[in-house]
């Protein structure tokens, strides 16, 4: 049986590394024998000049019938002006929402040859191994009210950070599970001191971690995380937070990995797919990066990391997974770099964003099948 994955290139350069991820797919697909079906849909700026909406209804349905989804990027200048609800960001929210993807896995790890690409200092992210959970279809992203209005002493606006506590509860509980299953400790991050739905959260997070004994937790206020971030990053094993919380600090985390271009993410819902695992939409967490798009300098690495999380949490695959990830680290050991995560280090080769998906497919061919 064919397992269906829906391919959304999105905008600037989300075509050319979802290209690359997508050649990576394929390359495992046939050394594995398993059967991909992909399918491509226009989403965001793209969609929005083609059928005036940055999602179209029908790729909506077809991510609905996937088995997984990979996306680039959405957004640009091009479509920086237009009213907020045809902004093409508007597709994501609407696939998160609309195929109920509300955890958000944001691994963040400092692989030791780019140590030199981050402008921190070595013996502060030196084997840092995090994974950030943001909660992903509610908050204030969501909320209502959330508009513009005009009043007789000018103009206002308002959003809304609303939560359920079965919202909370679940996302929450994830996190512990995934605790469970690394180093046994939770960071559960909110701004309790002044935010009603954070104190909330809090109390949840309590009520949770009674049923997660082997956990050790703690909660931060997310003021002075962002700065434990980056003070002492190997304090952390899992961070769970809510969802513009977990905006923020996953790009000041991708300050420890080198660069956002290293970042992949994994947005997962309750349903299950045809596979028998959780549906997913996979994408790098960095975005269209108009100013080198067309270019071939985009670096394909966080597109590549988010099909071997697809691959992972979608097809329980993860011997195949896992040798994605080993390609890369493998070219990254033999000094292939793309030019966000050039450093000045000896013998570092610059390749553009083909180049670099081109190696990763060769040591994945190259390696030997049987040691899969
Ligand atoms: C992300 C992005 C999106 C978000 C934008 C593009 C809507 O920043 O995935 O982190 O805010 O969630
Ligand atoms: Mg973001």
């Amino acid at each position: 049986m064919a397992y269906k994955i829906l391919v959304l290139k999105g905008d600037g350069i989300g075509a050319e590394v979802v290209g690359e991820a997508l050649q990576v797919l394929k390359t495992i697909a046939r050394r594995s024998a398993v059967d991909l079906d992909f399918k491509e849909g226009l989403v965001g700026g793209h969609a929005i000049d083609t059928f005036g909406t940055p999602l179209p209804d029908d790729v909506l349905k077809q991510a609905q019938e996937s088995d997984a989804i990979l996306l680039g990027a959405v957004g640009g200048p091009k479509w920086d002006n237009t009213k907020s609800d045809k902004r093409p960001e508007q597709a994501l929210l609407g696939l998160r929402r609309g195929l109920g993807l509300f955890a958000n896995l944001r691994p963040v790890k400092t692989l030791k040859e780019l140590v030199p690409a981050s402008p921190l200092r070595p013996e502060i992210i030196n084997g840092v191994d995090i994974m950030v959970l943001r909660e992903l279809t509610g908050g204030i992203y969501f909320g209502q009210p959330s508009e513009r209005r005009e009043t007789k002493s000018g103009r206002e606006a308002v959003d809304t950070m609303y939560y359920t506590e079965q919202e909370m509860r679940r996302i929450i509980r994830f996190g512990f599970e995934v605790a469970q299953n690394r180093r046994k400790h939770l960071t559960s991050v909110d701004k309790a001191n002044i935010l009603a739905t954070s104190r909330l959260w809090r109390e949840i997070a309590g009520e949770v971690a009674a049923d997660f004994k082997d956990v050790t937790w703690e909660s931060q206020l997310v003021d002075s995380m962002a700065m434990h971030l980056i003070r002492r990053p190997r304090d952390f094993d899992v961070i769970v937070t809510e969802n513009m919380f977990g905006d923020i600090l996953t790009d000041e985390a991708s300050v420890l990995a080198g660069s956002m271009g290293m970042l992949p993410s994994a947005s997962l819902g309750e349903e299950l797919n045809s596979a028998g695992f959780r549906v997913g939409m996979y994408e790098p967490i960095h975005g269209t990066a108009p100013d080198i798009a067309g270019r071939d300098e985009a670096n394909p690495l966080a597109a590549i990391l988010s099909a071997a999380m697809l691959l992972e949490h979608s097809l329980g695959m993860r011997t195949e997974a896992e040798q994605i990830v080993g390609a890369v680290e493998a070219i990254l050991h033999e000094g292939y770099r793309t030019r966000d995560i050039q450093s000045a280090a000896a013998g570092a080769k610059l390749v553009g964003c083909k180049a670099m998906g081109r190696l990763v497919r060769e040591r994945i061919e190259s390696s030997d099948p049987d040691s899969r």
